[in-house]
């Protein structure tokens, strides 16, 4: 796929430059003749999606860190003072904060096309797994941004979530300490915090730019999971998916813009509005939408793990939660391995296509037992939701793919897309 180059430099300055440093070549090669299926769905738009919203929130990132403090006395007042009185302030706060959201909708998309599609299969695990590492970044750099404005719900949620290293055996607490640079969430935290948030978007896109690489070394794969046989299977990437890519942009865009102008305060918690409060702690404390799945994941664990017959605890109920939470992140980088159908896309395994869309449900499910207070009925249907999600991974997808008899195949990727005047 990565094949011949058929960049042809035109101007003088255009060869001079193609023998020294030929990123013109590059560029072309990889977005203007680059080979892609005739038959991408609108579902293969959003790493460019993704893509854009990682620039967004880069720019608006750096705009915004001009004005803020990370001081503990004054971030608050730093951040609201930006939305009132600064210059289109109250945009770039706005674009960052929903952008931070609609990144994550994107992402969660982008995740499930490639579950539905089987995009992960052989030979594009390591595409998968650079996807997984950009996804554990992703997070890492939501949680520490969502701290920096110290409302009492950055505040209350950093304590909650560094408690849980606390779990760990032996080492636990030297990393909340080291987390933290002391024993409670403090000034040193929201320091290392605003530090941590400005780097990890770079590293972001240091991985994105393997991510890329490595896709473009195995090419796409697309709604048939057949592999690009022909060269009819295929069209150059410049105008056709240029385009396509452009207008999903512009479509996302506009619902992007319908929550920033109309809703922006829609996606967050007003309780993120009140000033940290040390001394206060709010009724419920809930993360972000984007983390309620894993959120009820870890507190769905309301049990010891113990050996049979003693009272001996093996996990006690906490580090059960944080496993299970960081185990739920875990399983996705072994799906390339876990997944044993020789068929790729889901269109054409009719069995598994109801798991997927099983899967799909689960997570909207956790994601709204994680915002409910962790008692009673939420807790149950919380367990039994978790079970599903590690079911779905652990034991289905290794299953299925020996039982499941899949529907007849295409020949080739045209044959799909003219059906009997291929054949013709
Ligand atoms: C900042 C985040 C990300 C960016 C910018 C990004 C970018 C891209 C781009 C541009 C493509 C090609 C177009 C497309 O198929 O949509 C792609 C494909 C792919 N991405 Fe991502 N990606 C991101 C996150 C992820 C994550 C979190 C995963 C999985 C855990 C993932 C897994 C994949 C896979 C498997 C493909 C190949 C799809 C196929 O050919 O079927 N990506 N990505």
């Amino acid at each position: 796929m990565s094949g011949h180059s058929t960049y042809a430099p035109k101007t003088g300055f255009g060869k001079w430059m193609d023998a020294r440093l030929p990123i013109a070549r590059l560029m072309h090669d990889s977005f203007v003749s680059y080979p892609v299926p005739r038959n991408l769905n609108s579902f293969y738009t959003f790493g460019g999606i993704l893509s854009l919203m990682l620039i967004v929130q880069i720019v608006t990132g750096i705009v915004l860190a001009m004005h803020y403090a990370a001081n503990t006395e004054v971030a608050f007042n730093s951040v609201e003072q930006f939305v009132r009185d600064g210059n289109f302030g109250w945009l770039f706060r706005y674009m960052h904060a929903n952008g931070a959201s609609m990144f994550f909708i994107a992402v969660y998309i982008h995740i499930f096309r490639g579950l539905y599609y089987g995009s992960y299969k052989a030979p594009r695990e390591i595409l998968w797994i650079l996807g997984c590492i950009i996804f554990l970044l992703m997070m890492a750099t939501a949680f520490m941004g969502y701290v920096l404005p110290w409302g009492q719900m950055s505040f209350w949620g950093a304590t909650v979530i560094t408690g849980f290293f606390t779990a760990i055996p032996m080492i636990g607490d030297s990393i909340q300490t080291l987390l933290l640079g002391g024993f409670v969430v403090d000034n040193p935290t929201l320091n290392r915090f605003f530090s941590l948030h400005y780097l990890l978007p770079f590293m972001i896109v240091g991985v994105v730019i393997l991510h890329v690489w490595a896709l473009h070394v195995t090419g796409q794969t697309n709604p048939t999971g057949v592999e690009v046989k022909k060269t009819s299977d295929v069209i150059p990437f410049t105008p056709y998916a240029t385009v396509k890519d452009a207008f999903a942009m512009v479509v996302f865009l506009i619902v992007f813009a319908w929550f920033l102008f109309y809703l922006p305060n829609f996606l967050g918690h007003p309780d993120n509005y009140i000033p940290a409060d040390s001394l206060k702690t709010p009724a419920h404390i809930v993360p972000e939408w984007y983390f309620l799945p894993f959120y009820a994941i870890l507190r769905a664990i309301t049990f010891n793990i113990s050996i049979p017959f003693t009272d001996i605890v093996l996990i006690d109920s906490k580090l059960g939660g944080v496993l299970a939470m960081f185990g739920s992140i875990a399983v996705l980088f072994l799906v390339p391995w876990l997944d044993t159908s020789p068929v790729r896309s889901a269109n054409y395994r009719p069995i598994y296509r109801w798991f997927f869309w099983l899967l799909v449900i689960t997570g909207i499910a956790l994601g709204y037992l994680g915002s409910r207070p962790a008692e009673g009925g939420y807790v149950l249907a919380a367990q039994f939701f978790t079970f599903l999600y590690f079911a779905h991974f652990l034991v289905i997808l290794p299953w299925l793919g020996k039982f499941e008899k899949p529907t007849p195949l295409p020949a080739s990727i045209t044959d799909a897309v003219l059906g009997e005047k291929a054949k013709a």
